[in-house]
C-alpha cells in the first residue's frame, strides 16, 4: 500500500493578477497531486493591498501564523496604484512582503534566469547575446541597507540608511550558492562595491575563506557597476551570481528581462522557516480580471516549490510541459505567439499534459521526431 503523502501550502493570492496566476499553479499542482500520489492541502490568506482594504495591516497576523504553519507558501503578487501615487502613505502593500521575509527568515531570494529558444526574438538583446543563456541570482534578502538603521531628521532635512551584514549572514548564503554553483558549470560571481563599501569587503573575505571548502567551484569578483554592463554585453558568462539585498534587487530585474520573457521567470525564497514561491512579475493591476496574464511564472514557481519537496519528477513534468507549450506556439498575448491562449486555457493545458504520464510520452516522442525531422 502507498501512503499519500500530505503537503500543506498557505496560499497568498495578493493583488492584481495575483489571483487569477496563483489559481492556474494551483490546478497545476492538483495535477501533480493526482499524478504522484501526492495532496496537496491549501490555505488561502490574504496579503498586501487586498489585506490592507480588509483589515489595515498588509501582513495580517492570520496570514503570518498560515505561513509559519505550512510546508510551503505560494505567492502571487502585491501592489496598488493608489499606493505608488502616494510615497506618503503610512501603510504600503511592499511593508507585508517585506515583514514576510523577515518573520520567515528568507534570507535567500533565488531566480533562475533561463532563455527559452523560440522566444529569443523577444529579448531586447540580440538573439545570439542571449541564445543559451542559464544563470541563477542568489540575492541576501532579510539584511543589508533594506533593514539597517534609517531615519529623518526632524526637521527633514536629511535622512540616512545603513547598510550592514554580519559574517553568519554572509555565510549562510554564500554556502547556498556555493552548493547551486557545484551542481552546476562551477563558477561562483560574488558581486559587489569592494572598491568603496566595508560591507563589501567583509563579503569578500568571507567569501574567499569558504571557497577552501569548495574547490570545485571557481569563485571570481566583479564590481556591481561592472557586472550591470557585463549582464548586457556578456549574460553567458554568469553560472551562479551572489549578490547583497540592494544589488541583488537592482540587478535581478535588470536580469529579468534579458530573456524577453519576464512572465516566464520563477522565483523561491528560502531561510529558517518556510519556503516561500513566486512568479517574479509585479501585480500587473491593468490586467487584473481579462485572462490575459501569463500564468507560466506562477507555475514555474509550483515547479521550484515541489523540487523543494524533494519531487524531482514532478518538477521535470511541469517544466517539459511549459516549455513544450511554449514550442508549439501557444501563449499569453505578450509572447506574441502564434496561438494566443488566455490565462486559464494554459493553465488547464498545463495541468492536462502534468496530470498524465501518457500524454508526456506522446509528446516526448512527437519532439524526438520533430527534432530528427529538422536535421534531415
Ligand atoms: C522585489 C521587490 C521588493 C524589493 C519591493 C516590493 C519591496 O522589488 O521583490 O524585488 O525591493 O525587494
Ligand atoms: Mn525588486
Amino acid at each position: 500500500m502507498t501512503t499519500i503523502q500530505k503537503t500543506r501550502i498557505a496560499v497568498l493570492p495578493g493583488d492584481g493578477i495575483g489571483p487569477e496566476v496563483t489559481q492556474q499553479a494551483i490546478k497545476v499542482l492538483d495535477a501533480v497531486g493526482e499524478r504522484f500520489n501526492h495532496h496537496f492541502e491549501y490555505c488561502f490568506a490574504e496579503v498586501g493591498a487586498v489585506a490592507i482594504d480588509h483589515t489595515g495591516s498588509p501582513l495580517p497576523d492570520a496570514t503570518l501564523e498560515a505561513c509559519l504553519k505550512a510546508d510551503a507558501v505560494l505567492f502571487g503578487a502585491i501592489g496598488h496604484p493608489k499606493y505608488d501615487n502616494d510615497p506618503d502613505a503610512k501603510v504600503r502593500p511592499e511593508q507585508g512582503l517585506l515583514k514576510l521575509r523577515k518573520e520567515l527568515g528568507l534570507f535567500a531570494n533565488i531566480r533562475p534566469v533561463t532563455t527559452y529558444e523560440n522566444l529569443l526574438h523577444l529579448s531586447p538583446l540580440r538573439p545570439d547575446k542571449v541564445k543559451g543563456v542559464d544563470f541563477v541570482i542568489f540575492r541576501e534578502l532579510t539584511s543589508g541597507i533594506y533593514f539597517g538603521e534609517k531615519g529623518t531628521a526632524a526637521d527633514g532635512q536629511q535622512a540616512f540608511d545603513t547598510c550592514t551584514y554580519t559574517v553568519e549572514e554572509i555565510e549562510r548564503i554564500a554556502r547556498l550558492a556555493f552548493e547551486q554553483a557545484r551542481h552546476r558549470r562551477g563558477k561562483l560571481t560574488l558581486v559587489d562595491k569592494a572598491n568603496v563599501m566595508e560591507t563589501s569587503r567583509l563579503w569578500r573575505r568571507t567569501l574567499r575563506e569558504l571557497a577552501a571548502e569548495y574547490p570545485d567551484v571557481v569563485l571570481d569578483f566583479m564590481f556591481v557597476d561592472n557586472a550591470a554592463m557585463q549582464l548586457i554585453q556578456f549574460p553567458g558568462q554568469f553560472d551562479v551570481v551572489l549578490t547583497d539585498n540592494l544589488f541583488g534587487d537592482i540587478l535581478s530585474d535588470e536580469a529579468s528581462v534579458l530573456t524577453g520573457s519576464m512572465g516566464l521567470l520563477p522565483s523561491a525564497s528560502i531561510g529558517i522557516h518556510t519556503s516561500l514561491f513566486e512568479p517574479i512579475h509585479g501585480s500587473y493591476p491593468q490586467a487584473a480580471g481579462e485572462d490575459i496574464a501569463n500564468p507560466m511564472a506562477a507555475i514555474l514557481s509550483a515547479a521550484m516549490l515541489v523540487e523543494s519537496l524533494g519531487m524531482h519528477e514532478a518538477a521535470a513534468a511541469i517544466r517539459f510541459s511549459v516549455q513544450y507549450i511554449l514550442e508549439k506556439g501557444i501563449g499569453t498575448p505578450e509572447l506574441q505567439p502564434a496561438i494566443v491562449y488566455g490565462c486559464s486555457q494554459i493553465g488547464d493545458l498545463v495541468a492536462h499534459l502534468v496530470a498524465d504520464p501518457k500524454e508526456e510520452i506522446l509528446l516526448k516522442a512527437e519532439k524526438n521526431s520533430q527534432r530528427v525531422s529538422t536535421i534531415i
